[in-house]
């Protein structure tokens, strides 16, 4: 299938730019605040709103691609030939909830399976992440300065909170092999970190919109997405992934207990 990358990012762009506008505005307004599995995995109507918004404009200009996101707007889709988009409306809504800030919006694009471009808006910063492997990657319209293949020990590593306080995995080696643990709550946010070499690793329990555009940004600045066990990543289910610079990555793999 022939694409267009770059119609494809500046589309993006465009959206994820309305997107923040919206956001920004509706975090003033009334917010009704539900939950999903657990008392702690809110749901709001912006959460919802937003996603049909994104949705909307992605089946208007790409009639033939398929959606996998988050809040049941989507469609349902079973394997990844073609054109599919990845949404995450909304990316930490608990500090968009409780903080109202460090909270995200993302998507990632995929053609048959390999990775094509990725935008993350931190929404209250205002700044996009974008790009891909054969277009660049960017903020804004600035060029990423790849960040340096750091080991373990000259870095932070974000862990997410329930995997880090059970010490899953034995997780809490590699935090002690490091610089030091910070948790922020929204992966988007963090995939923001370690593009901007300021942090070196990030580890969780992550649904495919969760990943989708941070992958897509992360493997083309060079750095390694993988999972606990190291088999491939599969973009249509829910995994522990590890995202991080090459040395770190695998210094991760070789410390922690898959099992
Ligand atoms: C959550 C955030 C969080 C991560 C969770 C995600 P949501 O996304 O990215 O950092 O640890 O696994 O579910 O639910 O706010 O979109
Ligand atoms: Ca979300
Ligand atoms: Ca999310």
């Amino acid at each position: 299938m022939n694409v267009d990358s770059k119609k494809i990012d500046a589309f993006l762009v465009e959206l994820l730019t309305q997107v923040g506008e919206n956001l920004r505005e509706d975090s003033i307004k009334k917010m009704s605040v539900g939950t999903k599995k657990n008392r702690n995995d809110l749901v709001t109507n912006f959460d919802k709103k937003t996603e049909k918004f994104i949705n909307t404009r992605i089946k208007e200009a790409y009639p033939e691609a398929t959606i996998v996101s988050e809040e049941g707007y989507g469609d349902l889709v079973k394997d990844m030939s073609g054109l599919v988009f990845f949404v995450d409306p909304i990316d930490g809504t608990m500090n968009f909830v409780k903080r109202g800030d460090d909270f995200a919006s993302m998507i990632g694009v995929y053609i048959d399976g390999e990775p094509l471009i990725g935008a993350i808006i931190d929404v209250t910063d205002n700044e996009i992440y974008h790009g891909g492997k054969e277009i660049g990657l960017f903020i804004d319209q600035k060029p990423i300065d790849i960040p340096k293949n750091l080991p373990l020990i000259e870095g932070l590593v974000d862990i997410s909170a329930p995997m880090a306080l059970a010490n899953k995995f034995d997780v809490q080696e590699v935090v002690k092999k490091s610089s030091g643990l910070r948790v922020y709550g929204s992966a988007g946010i963090i995939f923001g970190h370690l593009l901007t070499g300021k942090e070196v690793m990030y580890m969780s329990y992550l649904a495919p919109w969760d990943l989708a555009a941070g992958r897509v940004l992360c493997e083309a600045a060079g750095m390694s997405v993988v999972s606990i066990d190291d088999s491939p990543i599969n973009m249509l289910e829910s995994q522990v992934v590890i995202v991080g610079t090459q040395k770190v990555a695998s210094e991760a793999l070789k410390t922690l207990k898959a099992r």
